[in-house]
């Protein structure tokens, strides 16, 4: 669990008004909800009378309100509000729901967990659509920083783009960028060969900016000039149980009309660019040699400024 951290856990279009959400924010459940004025707030997915969940609670004109004996608990302050058949004489006694803040924009829903002094950026400010969106959410049986880890070793276990081959050579180490790293692999068409020898010679580069804290994911699918073809922003948390959550957004590029017949077609057709995989190959990703993911456990990234070709078998 992380200490003061805005983490992305909803879509806006999830959550819609006078309704409610769990969610998992790193590791912390929670329940969100939406008033009826369009305001998320966000509170500890568990009543603090008795434990029980909040989330199937009703949204009330005070806050949300739990589904066991009716207090009901503003989405700010977390403070009761309401509980119903109180004596004229008996007060409400302060108890509190631990609230979290909340930041939406840009169509994120961003829950700040952890730490007094809420602090950063929200992660979701850097995502800019251009084009048709497809959206999704899961829960994937990783663990949440091993998703991240396999982002950077091996990305065709989580994500796929369809008519593409994402290959084992990647260009150069692991660079920083801010508080992210970055790594360009090699990818080709599917169907027309192995590709060429070295990987700066290869149609296609998937690139993967991977936060050394956080959970913000960025996979680019790109041309050899390094235009944009598919961005995807994958959002990720730690789940329960030893799971990540995520939410995702992306789009294919204007100019990506370019590339075999079937990838055009499947454009055409309006089907999804990429695939953010949800059933994960357990074999696969445990054959995996952590190679680049080195660099994000101890976040000490190399900073290399000039290119370096390397061929690396990670299998
Ligand atoms: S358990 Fe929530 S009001 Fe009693």
């Amino acid at each position: 669990m992380t200490s003061g951290q805005w983490w992305i856990v909803a879509l806006s279009g999830q959550l819609a008004p006078g309704k409610t959400l769990a969610v998992v924010c790193d590791g912390r459940e929670v329940a969100l909800f939406r008033d009826a004025n369009g305001t998320a707030f966000a509170l500890e997915d568990r009543c603090p009378h008795r434990r029980v969940l909040l989330s199937p609670g009703q949204v009330r004109p005070g806050g949300l309100q739990c589904p066991y004996h009716g207090w009901t608990f503003d989405g700010a302050s977390g403070r009761c509000t309401d509980i119903p058949n109180l004596r004229r004489d008996e007060k409400i006694p302060p108890a509190m729901a631990q609230a979290y803040p909340v930041g939406e924009l840009n169509g994120f829903i961003h829950v700040y967990a952890g730490g007094a002094a809420v602090q950063g950026t929200l992660p979701g400010v850097s995502y800019r659509p251009a084009g048709r969106e497809y959206t999704g959410s899961a829960v994937v049986p990783i663990a949440f920083d091993d998703y991240l880890d396999v982002m950077l070793d091996g990305p065709e276990c989580l994500v796929d783009f369809p008519g593409v081959t994402i290959t084992d050579f990647f260009l150069g180490d692991p660079r920083r960028d801010g508080r992210h790293l970055l790594l360009d692999r090699g990818a080709v068409w599917q169907g027309r060969g192995p590709g060429p020898a070295f990987v700066r010679d290869h149609p296609l580069l998937v690139r993967a900016r991977v936060p050394l804290s956080g959970g913000d994911i960025v996979m680019a699918l790109l041309d050899a000039a390094e235009r944009p073809l598919v961005t995807l922003f994958i959002a990720a948390t730690a789940g329960r149980r030893g799971t990540t959550s995520l939410v995702w957004r992306g789009f294919a590029h204007a100019h990506a009309h370019m590339g075999p017949p079937g990838w055009r077609l499947r454009r055409l057709a309006g089907a999804p660019p990429f695939t953010v995989r949800t059933a994960l190959d357990g074999r696969a990703i445990a054959a995996l040699v952590a190679a680049p993911s080195r660099e994000r456990r101890t976040g000490a990234a190399s900073g290399i400024d000039e290119e370096k070709e390397c061929l690396h078998a990670q299998r």
